[in-house]
């Protein structure tokens, strides 16, 4: 879990949820209202993941939408921003998303809490089209990498 100056109080009942569901939780911060750069903390949740010291990650911030845009410039990541438990719930079935972006000025803890939970147990179908269409996505990435000789994402298919 992280979260900017804004999204502190969502961060900590979250964390306090997930623990009582079993989930071990690692706080990266920040703790308080002191105003921080929502892209330092994205880059630290987005870490966790990539190195495997944690499964997922969730970031709490104001609207929940920089932290998603910021994470998704890292390769690996699949941040979603969502505040309803259909885009949750498709976010891990479809996207096989890994880093969950919510805004605390947008959604109240009671729904937020029945998100994460949506979030946390539904699996990647692992689906064939899913797949290739997640392909393609890390194709885009490279494709558009400075410097990158790979421009196949821009091939027809
Ligand atoms: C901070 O005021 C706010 O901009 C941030 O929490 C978030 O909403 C950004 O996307």
């Amino acid at each position: 879990m992280a979260a900017d100056h804004a999204g502190v109080e969502l961060k900590d009942e979250l964390i306090r949820c997930l623990h009582e569901l079993g989930h071990q939780v690692t706080d990266l911060g920040t703790n308080t209202h002191e105003p921080v750069d929502y892209p330092d903390f994205a880059d630290r949740a987005a870490e966790a993941v990539l190195s495997g010291a944690a499964d997922r990650a969730i970031f709490t911030c104001g609207s929940g939408l920089g932290p998603a845009i910021a994470a998704n410039k890292i390769p690996g990541i699949r941040a979603v921003t969502a505040h309803d438990p259909y885009s949750a719930r498709y976010s891990r079935l479809d996207n096989d998303a890994n880093f969950l972006s919510l805004g605390q000025r947008v959604i109240g803890p009671g729904l937020a809490k029945e998100i994460v939970h949506i979030w946390l147990e539904t699996e990647f179908s692992g689906a064939e089209r899913h797949r290739r269409r997640l392909e393609k996505i890390e194709r885009l990435a490279r494709a558009h990498a400075p410097c990158s000789p790979d421009t196949s994402a821009s091939e027809k298919e």
